[in-house]
């Protein structure tokens, strides 16, 4: 099937980011979202991250315009005319649980249902829909926008079809695709959210601070930003859900969360999109 329509649920920091980059694609893109603010911010971060690829030759003027045409709706209603579907929700099990349920119940049958997951079980995901051979990992990175990295994923029953047209749409977006497969965090989340943990531990015994941390990990490994810092990127809540997937499915105590982390998603210091974590973004 050729993929002309994608639909993106979600239209957090990753949807949008998402949404962007299939519109400046190519494809035609509806990008859902039951929250109307997270609709309205996801129109602005779009609109004024394609306008800096624009002013730095990154994008054409017609990428941009095709970002603008991006249709932002709050329901299910456009789900039939998509060729694919790729799911942003926030990282919550059950959610995405009933989320897939809804996407396979409106999807046409013929159409793969993609997960931008950071840890579930793509697996368990396909195993709630009829469609288990058309469910997939697409796990993009954050900002989706720069980073070049899609991690696809196949679950237990993911037919090679599904791989070879996710890998296409990937290669379509400008991404590079790298498969790996069904395990907890995958292969991405499984080494780098135990670095930014250990990292969080090495702050609460105060081994140093957050920017000793991070200068250690950026000067002396050449990492673009230190751990701390990206964990404010992709959102202390993201990071702690993730280490509690791993320690719960691998059943090894040594991906046990550290409990500062824990302390700061409680605050409601979840990084950049709360204007708090381990810095301050007033
Ligand atoms: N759209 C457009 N432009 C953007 C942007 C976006 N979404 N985000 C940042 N930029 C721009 C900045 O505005 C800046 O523009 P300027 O040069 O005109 O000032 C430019 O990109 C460069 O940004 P910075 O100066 O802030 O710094 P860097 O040179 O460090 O580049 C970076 C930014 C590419 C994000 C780099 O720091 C980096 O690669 N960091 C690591 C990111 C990473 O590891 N991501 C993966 C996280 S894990 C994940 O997402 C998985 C999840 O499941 C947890």
């Amino acid at each position: 099937m050729t993929i002309k329509h994608i639909f993106v649920l979600g239209a957090g920091t990753m949807g949008n980011g998402i949404a962007q980059v299939a519109a400046t694609s190519g494809y035609t893109v509806t990008c859902m979202d039951i929250i109307p603010a997270a609709l309205e911010k996801a129109k602005s971060t779009i609109g004024k991250s394609a306008t800096k690829l624009l002013e730095k030759g990154a994008l054409t003027a017609e990428q941009k315009s095709a970002a603008e045409k991006i249709k932002f709706v709050g329901n299910l209603d456009d789900v039939p005319q998509a060729d694919l579907v790729i799911e942003a929700a926030s990282e919550n099990p059950e959610l995405k649980f009933k989320v897939f349920r809804d996407l396979d119940a409106a999807a046409r049958p013929e159409v793969i249902l993609a997960s931008n997951t950071s840890s579930i079980s793509i697996t368990k995901l396909a195993a709630v829909t009829k469609r288990p051979d058309k469910v997939i990992g697409m796990h993009f990175m954050n900002p989706v926008p720069l980073m070049k990295l899609v991690e696809v994923i196949r679950g237990l029953a993911t037919s090679d079809e599904t791989t070879q047209t996710t890998l296409e749409v990937c290669k379509v977006m400008g991404k590079e695709p790298v498969e790996a497969n069904d395990s907890p965090g995958f292969i991405s989340n499984r080494i780098l959210c135990p670095m930014v943990n250990e990292a969080i531990f090495a702050l609460q015994e105060g081994i140093g601070t957050p920017e000793a941390i991070d200068n250690v990990m950026k000067l002396g490994m050449n990492h673009p930003m230190g751990p701390l810092t990206l964990a404010d990127l992709v959102g202390l809540d993201v990071v702690l859900s993730v280490m509690e997937i791993l320690q719960r499915d691998l059943g090894d105590d040594k991906y046990r969360p550290c409990p500062l982390l824990r302390k700061y998603v409680d605050a409601g210091w979840l990084g950049r999109k709360t204007g708090r974590g381990f810095y301050s973004y007033q």
